[in-house]
């Protein structure tokens, strides 16, 4: 479904990611894991369209995306939720959730896809009169994810969903995207720096570090690979 190859991206003459590949297939959901600063960010920005490779080739569903606008990508289908759970806080919760349906694909099925968000977050429900800014950090994140959904993308980009929270709410948040993905037909690509809980939620994954993937496959190996017990279990 996505397929990445020999990516590269600069900020001005800073180098962030070198020789990226990767791949997503339909259906799979993808973990990439690695430190902060690594190029997480940086390499959902490229898929999404928000930044410019410099060099590599990124393709969805055949198409190169490379010249593409990021309007034209989210078009195809391509939700990425931001990390810092970026909502509209002078609007409300439903107003946030209306937002995401932009998409002309999306629009036809609003209602049905506010019923679903809805159902998978009641907490929104309870609150969706509320102002997003009066949330607290975990609900303004359920916020930004339900946002990401309201767009029924076929690929969700999502990065760092546990920044910044408590224990208790990341393990509910992970409970949720897992859900998500059980429940519904959607290819995930998640970025994260909590390398053990992302990587037990994956098919396959990628560890990142400073821009290039160190390690790559899937899950049961990465979380026995030694390499990964040192650096990230205290194994
Ligand atoms: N807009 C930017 N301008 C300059 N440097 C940036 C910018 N965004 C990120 N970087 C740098 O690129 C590298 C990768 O950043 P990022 O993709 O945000 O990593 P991560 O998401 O893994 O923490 C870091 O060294 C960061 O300082
Ligand atoms: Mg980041």
């Amino acid at each position: 479904m996505l397929t990445i190859s020999g990516l590269g991206v600069t900020y001005g003459g800073l180098r962030a990611l070198t020789g990226v590949s990767l791949e997503v297939r339909e259906g799979e959901f993808v973990t990439l894991v690695g430190p902060n600063g690594a190029g997480k960010t940086t390499l959902l920005k490229a898929i999404s369209g928000t930044v410019t490779a410099a060099e590599g080739r990124i393709a969805y569903r055949g198409r190169d995306l490379g010249r593409m606008r990021a309007s034209e990508r989210a078009a195809l289908g391509i939700a990425h939720v931001p990390e810092g759970r970026r909502v509209f806080a002078t609007l409300s919760v439903m107003e946030n959730l209306e937002l995401g349906s932009y998409r002309r694909a999306a629009r036809a099925h609003r209602a049905q896809a506010l019923e679903t968000v809805l159902e998978l977050f009641p907490l929104l429900r309870a609150r969706r009169a509320q102002l997003a800014g009066s949330l607290s950090g975990g609900e303004q994140q359920m916020l930004a994810l339900g946002r990401g959904l309201m767009a029924q993308p076929d690929l969700l980009l999502l990065d760092e969903p546990s920044q910044g929270l408590g224990p208790r709410i990341v393990e509910q948040i992970f409970e949720t995207i897992d859900r998500i993905r059980r429940e519904r037909r959607l290819t995930i690509l998640l970025v994260e720096q909590r390398v053990v809980e992302a990587l037990e939620l994956c098919d396959r994954g990628y560890v990142l570090e400073t821009g290039r993937v160190v390690l790559d496959g899937g899950r049961e190996a990465l979380l026995a690979d030694t390499r990964v017990q040192r650096a990230y279990l205290g194994g």
